[in-house]
């Protein structure tokens, strides 16, 4: 990876690498945003599943809503932009639950965060790096495998985003979800969000997001939209073309050595061993 060129499409705020999509002003106010007892957040690691997620949400409510911007995403005036809006507010974002702006804390808006096994986060994530000229260039897997492990990637560890999540996942406002349980059965996991959201959706509507959520219709969707740069749900990218790549469980299997295998198991055993989860 060229130092040079890292430097100038990253950044770090309080230990933690944002891309310079995130401005390090909008990162340092983020403490006094004012959240509204309505809004809905959706949380998720980068390569979790959001953008699938986002799309499963936005079709269970009839009333209207708005999928808002990352919070972390632009710069300060993005800000003023989430709080003019009238519409009742979905607001994705990959931050640390340390990070997050206490107001959503204090109100207890609901959350829901995504998360997926992180040995296919890593491939995705690897693809990802890859492909979007926002974030460095990596040259090998063996060299993304080492950073994504050590945490120097973007949003930085795996491991510490997720344990800052899972510490909480008894609160009521907070709905844990895990991408291999979409893949498995999208209808329960529907049906379970509708129940959180307290939203009645019938069976019949449940059957009809889930096929209008399928990878193949989500991918062929993104292909026929133009990028609008003020819509993403990925402080990384508005290409929506990027996103859709495989869609699968297990593609780990695909890249890691066994060597890499037993590092990771050693190095998640010994990380997730304080975690609640
Ligand atoms: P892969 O790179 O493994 O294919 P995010 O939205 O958090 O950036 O996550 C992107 C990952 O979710 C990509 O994984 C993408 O293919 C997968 N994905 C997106 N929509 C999906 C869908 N409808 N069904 C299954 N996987 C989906």
């Amino acid at each position: 990876m060229s130092n040079s060129r890292e430097t100038e499409l990253l950044h770090t705020f309080k230990g933690i690498p944002f891309t310079t999509r995130s401005s390090p002003e909008l990162l340092k106010s983020l403490h006094t945003f004012d959240a509204r007892e309505d809004d809905v957040l959706l949380v998720s690691y980068p390569k979790s599943g959001t953008h699938w997620l986002a799309g499963v949400i936005t079709k269970l409510y009839t009333t209207q809503v708005t999928i808002t911007s990352p919070i972390e995403f632009g710069d300060i005036s993005q800000l003023e932009e989430l709080n003019k809006l009238s519409s009742k507010r979905i607001i994705p974002t990959h931050l640390d639950y340390n990070m997050l702006p206490p107001n959503f804390k204090n109100k207890k808006c609901k959350m829901i965060y995504i998360s997926r096994n992180p040995k296919d986060t890593a491939v995705s994530m690897f693809h990802y790096y890859r492909d979007n000229p926002n974030l460095p260039t990596v040259d090998t897997w063996t060299a993304f495998f080492d950073l994504f492990l050590k945490g120097n990637v973007v949003c930085g560890s795996w491991f510490d985003h997720f344990r800052s999540w899972a510490d909480h996942k008894d609160e009521n406002n907070i709905l844990f979800l895990f991408y291999e349980d979409m893949k498995k059965d999208l209808p329960k996991v529907v049906k379970e969000i509708s129940l959180f959201l307290s939203l009645n959706v019938s069976d019949n509507d449940i059957q009809d997001i889930c096929k209008k959520s399928s990878f193949s219709e989500m991918k062929n969707d993104s292909e026929e939209e133009n990028s609008d740069p003020s819509h993403t749900v990925c402080a990384l990218t508005s290409n929506r073309k990027l996103i859709f790549r495989k869609g699968a469980v297990g593609d780990w299997k695909n890249y890691f050595t066994p060597k890499q295998n037993i590092r990771f198991q050693e190095i998640f055993n010994e990380k997730m061993k304080l975690s609640k989860m």
